[in-house]
């Protein structure tokens, strides 16, 4: 198996996209455009290098939630190029066999086209997304009057990611002279004379230039998921001990929660209501409460898998929504530490949790407090 690194450019200024924050910082339906990218590459690189503007640190850091962890973060310089070389030059050192560089202004990233650029290294050091041009093509002077006509026959619009044997292109970039202008990665492997295949574009990896193009992509991308809901209910028995978890929170309590974990019943019901939205079972599939490794497991560890799972599958968490059932502990004087620590395992900002809890008035098990239950409803964003 290769070696694959990716490196994400976002060191732009954004400057033709008018004002505002620099538009791979801003929401593009509701997810940083800069997250789009990075959900994708972070999960098909081996090694991950962004490259920002020293400027945007705090923006990066919170768009891209807990991934930073998995991240090499450099900084660019006052060109594309010179971000590209600031990535490749990261690299060094440990270097992998291939390398896909790719611009943070394209949020639009589908795992077909990564497929087909790796599938296309077998047979070129090079190799990049492009689509055919439809409209016809005349040259124009500075002010917009017709010169000629151009020939549209064998040109393509070009896009990234662009996929590359790393070596070769680093062997390329140092043939380029410091001060050259290029327009993109091909160009420099091209003008070290690397052959390049052109594999079948994306419409929606277009390049996000002008304000107006974020309602374009946002209706391209809109149509390119399904909303999926998942439920989960979990409830456990109240035992010796002296406090129960919730949502990852200790709570003092005159009893604890008998459970072969550690019994966090809100968790477990909000991991259910993830693997749910994914038909990717239950809890106890994943981890059968047979096994005696999971004795006493921090739930958390069931919560991130279902987290990862989702991933894997190409979605995204859009809503998650968690009830309590039972008389006591009272919920309300935790419920924010709850919330954020569920915010956080599923690196969702704090108004996508909501925790919720009811008592039944003294009825049934939970109101005559032999345990607790919690249900859980999840919302995930997948790709048709
Ligand atoms: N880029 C970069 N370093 C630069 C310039 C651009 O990493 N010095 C990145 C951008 O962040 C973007 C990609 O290269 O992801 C493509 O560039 P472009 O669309 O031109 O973005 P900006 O340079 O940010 O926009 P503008 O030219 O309108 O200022
Ligand atoms: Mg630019």
């Amino acid at each position: 198996m290769h070696t694959v690194s990716a490196i994400l450019v976002a060191a732009g200024r954004g400057e033709r996209a008018g004002d505002g924050a620099p538009k791979q910082y801003r929401p593009l339906l509701g997810r940083p455009v800069v997250r789009w990218s990075l959900d994708v590459l972070a999960r098909r690189a081996d090694r991950f290098v962004a490259v920002i503007d020293p400027a945007h640190e705090a923006l990066f850091h919170s768009a891209a939630g807990d991934l930073i962890d998995c991240i090499q973060i450099v900084h660019g310089g006052a060109t594309r190029t010179q971000s590209v070389r600031a990535g490749l030059g990261a690299l060094s050192g440990d270097e992998p066999d291939l390398v896909l560089i790719h611009d943070a202004a394209r949020p639009g990233l589908q795992d077909g086209v990564i497929d087909a650029l790796l599938r296309a290294l077998d047979q070129a050091p090079a190799a990049a997304p492009a689509l055919p041009i439809v409209d016809a093509l005349k040259r124009v002077d500075g002010a917009g009057r017709m010169i000629e006509e151009a020939q549209r026959d064998g040109l393509m619009r070009v896009q990234t990611p662009q996929a590359f044997c790393y070596g070769a292109l680093v062997k390329a970039y140092e043939r380029l002279p410091a001060d050259a202008l290029v327009e993109d990665d091909l160009a420099v492997a091209r003008a070290a004379g690397l052959d390049a295949l052109l594999i079948p574009g994306d419409e929606r990896l277009m390049k996000l230039t002008h304000a107006a193009d974020f309602t374009i992509l946002e209706r391209m991308l809109a149509g390119s998921f399904v909303s999926c809901v998942g439920s989960g209910f979990d409830a456990h028995r109240f035992g010796p001990g002296d406090h129960v978890m919730l949502c990852g929170v200790r709570i003092a309590h005159e009893r604890g929660i008998i459970g072969h974990s550690d019994a966090d019943v809100a968790w477990h019901a909000l991991t259910d209501a993830l693997l749910g939205a994914i038909g990717a079972g239950d809890i106890g599939v994943h981890f059968p409460p047979s096994d005696p490794q999971w004795r006493g497991a921090d739930s958390e560890l069931f919560l991130r898998r279902a987290v990862e799972l989702i991933a894997e599958a190409g979605g995204r968490i859009a809503h998650v929504d968690i009830t309590v059932i039972g008389e006591r502990p009272k919920i309300g004087p935790h419920r924010e530490a709850m919330r954020a620590r569920t915010a956080e395992v599923l690196a969702l900002p704090i108004n996508r949790v909501s925790v919720k809890a009811t008592t039944t008035e003294k009825m049934g098990f939970m109101g005559r407090e032999e345990g607790l239950a919690a249900q859980a409803v999840a919302s995930v964003e997948l790709p048709r």
